[in-house]
């Protein structure tokens, strides 16, 4: 990925950064991704107090892109407000259904972009199914 679509991201992410919601944890998350139109979406953590609920940054900026019509993930960045933090296992296997091993992950922190990743390198093996074609809408 080049360094214009990293300051793209990071400054998507900083953007909505305001917007997390996260009165439990204190953890406040950005995700910003870019899609296979070179589209860019956002999302931010939203919790609840029925904890369980809480959704991730990440799968919120998966779900608005998929909601949109993206079909696929170039590269998605996420920004925490203490510091760079790998994502969670959960939001590591929505990534890896709409990538390539090779897509790149990017973690920041308010203000810089501290690690790059790809997905195959933070799950590899990952689960997918083999064939989806025959479930199209027609
Ligand atoms: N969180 C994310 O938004 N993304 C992750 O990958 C890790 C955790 C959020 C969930 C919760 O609101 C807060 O960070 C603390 O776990």
């Amino acid at each position: 990925m080049d360094d214009t679509t990293k300051s793209k991201l990071l400054k998507a992410a900083q953007s909505v950064l305001g917007n997390a919601y996260a009165p439990y944890s204190g953890v406040f998350v950005s995700s910003a991704l870019i899609d296979d139109k070179g589209r860019i979406f956002t999302g931010v953590n939203v919790e609840n107090s029925s904890f369980s609920l809480t959704i991730c940054a990440e799968r919120n900026a998966i779900s608005s892109a998929i909601s949109a019509g993206a079909k696929s993930i170039k590269g998605i960045l996420i920004l925490s407000s203490i510091g760079a933090i790998p994502p969670c296992g959960a939001c590591r296997q929505v990534i890896a259904e709409f990538s390539k091993p090779e897509t790149t992950v990017l973690l920041a922190s308010k203000e810089y972009i501290e690690e790059e990743w790809t997905i195959g390198a933070l799950l590899p093996s990952a689960f997918k199914l083999l064939d989806k074609s025959e479930n199209k809408l027609d």
